[in-house]
């Protein structure tokens, strides 16, 4: 049996042991490690250990058999990183404190054998101390660092680190963005580590794929009669997909002016969205035939064209010390990508997204074209439109016109809202790291990115990108808490999306 298809049940060491009794399914033997590399950064603090929190507290790792180890080159105790972290992690002391236990600090360089060896060792003891047999250990590492290191630290793991035989164990390496700054970059960067590790070890992560709303797409499109003869260039007339945040890049103004808005969210983020919503139907939920419907998508995207890119920079955005003066870099960005396909030629996709907006809010609005034909004479109103509200106030709803209650025959704006806060009341929304760390454990690649997808996207943005970093294309200043340059709306309207105006969806409260 291959390592993908073992399960990980979920097993409640804290209360509810009798589940695993009944639902046991042939579990992988091995003890399990988790090495969070890093483990003293932000993106550890934040985003990794909370959601190792969240999968032990809902009995996704049992103590039994996992032990996690924090590496980095900051020297503390064990204890000392414990009390880092816990802050972050939730309000049940009790349970917060058994985790804790469970991780232990190894220090070391990134780019030297020694610490690499100390991790081995710590590890090795842990899987004997389990009695786990020889081979089938599980050791996952989450590189929670700077991509610059990368190459060397898989190099290390491949010399020092790696799970000793194949009897059922496995070593899986999970790697966040960015991954390379161009196609040149990210194809050195993957030629490196893909001398390391076969690309089935390899979990790269684009967080947005662990998103509820995100993994709803291919159920609503492909589970769904609704959907199946609409979703063309028949009947949709644009696309857009949108991220906004209220807030500028304070305290990661040097990191963001390296990179800019399109290299941190669109390139990755809004593109893999942009492939959930117009992939064709996989031959079955198998990641491999997803990916590849992915990847068709990339490839049939047509080169962008300058004025379909509108980018923005606000209003003292280079006041922060840590970016240059003459900083070229956009904090907001407006793409309209064309996919060169039977079911998409003609329908603009518009890649939104802006730092320092008046909101924060991410989600896929979908507008069809209007109704021929037009009795009620309400077209002006508004055109019908399926949005996917991905985050805050999780929903889908569909806008639509429908008969003014009342005696007049008169026509409005409405909706049919599946608002989740209010439709699955009490049921927790999990988190995306929460969910691809599982998935990693699980050996299920669907939700991550694969190495010619990674270069189909590159491919796509890097002529726009050296354009931009050349000084050819400059941002537009916008004012912080404003919706971005006025050019980017006029560039919304050319590409045909048709504003409503008087109606606004409110999230249902409780
Ligand atoms: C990260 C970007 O990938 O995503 C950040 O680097 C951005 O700039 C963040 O703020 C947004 O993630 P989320 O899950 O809060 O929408």
């Amino acid at each position: 049996m291959g390592s993908g298809q073992w399960m990980v049940e979920k097993r409640s060491g804290l209360e509810n042991d009798s589940f695993l009794k009944e639902h046991e399914t042939p579990s992988e033997s091995g003890c399990l490690s988790i090495i969070v590399l890093g483990a003293s950064g932000d993106l550890a603090k934040k985003k990794t250990f909370p959601a190792l929190y969240h999968l032990y507290r809902q009995g996704f790792l049992h103590p039994d058999e996992v032990h996690i180890f924090g590496y980095a080159r900051t020297r503390i105790s064990d204890d000392e990183l414990r009390d880092r972290i816990r802050g972050y992690l939730g309000k049940e002391a009790e349970v917060v404190s058994k985790f804790l236990q469970l991780i232990k600090y190894v220090s070391g360089s990134y780019d030297t054998e020694d610490g690499f060896q100390l991790l081995d060792k710590e590890i090795s003891q842990h899987e004997v101390s389990k009695n786990s047999a020889e081979g089938s250990s599980r050791r996952l590492f989450y590189l929670a660092l700077p991509p610059s290191v990368y190459p060397t630290v898989c190099r290390m793991i491949r010399k020092c680190c790696m799970n000793k035989s194949d009897h059922g164990g496995w070593t899986r390496i999970v790697i966040e963005k960015p991954f390379g700054k161009d196609l040149e970059s990210a194809e050195n960067l993957s030629a490196h580590i893909g001398e390391l590790f076969e690309e089935a070890q390899l979990f790269r992560i684009d967080h947005y794929l662990g998103k509820e709303l995100v993994q709803n797409l291919l159920v609503l499109r492909f589970a769904n009669r609704f959907f199946l003869p609409l979703w063309n260039r028949d009947n949709i007339s644009n696309v857009q997909i949108v991220f906004r945040e209220n807030f500028g890049t304070e305290g990661r103004g040097g990191y963001f002016d390296e990179y800019g808005i399109i290299r941190d969210i669109i390139q990755n983020h809004l593109l893999q969205i942009l492939c959930l919503v117009a992939m064709e139907k996989p031959v079955s939920l198998k990641p491999e035939y997803i990916r590849d419907e992915k990847v068709k998508v990339l490839q049939s995207v047509l080169p962008i064209r300058d004025e379909d890119v509108v980018l923005g920079q606000y209003e003292g955005y280079r006041d922060d010390p840590t970016v240059p003066d003459q900083s070229n870099t956009p904090t907001f960005a407006t793409v309209v990508l064309r996919i060169h396909n039977e079911r998409w030629e003609g329908v603009p996709f518009i890649l939104k997204a802006g730092k320092a907006l008046n909101s924060s809010k991410a989600e896929i609005r979908v507008q069809f074209k209007d109704v021929p034909g037009d009795i009620f004479k309400c077209q002006k109103q508004g055109r019908n439109e399926f949005v996917i509200r991905l985050q805050p106030s999780e929903a889908m709803y569909m806008k639509l016109t429908v008969k003014q209650p009342g005696l007049e025959m008169s026509t409005v704006q409405s909706e049919l809202d599946l608002s989740y806060m209010q439709r699955y009341q009490g049921v927790p929304i999990p988190e995306a790291y929460e969910r691809l760390i599982l998935d990693t454990i699980r050996g299920d690649q669907q939700h991550f990115v694969r190495r010619d997808e990674l270069k189909a996207a590159w491919e796509i943005f890097t002529p726009l990108l050296h354009r931009i970093d050349n000084g050819e294309i400059k941002p537009k200043e916008y004012q912080p808490g404003s919706r971005g340059p006025v050019e980017a709306d006029e560039l919304l309207a050319k590409a045909g999306y048709v504003q409503t105006h008087g109606y606004i969806w409110i999230p249902p409260t409780l």
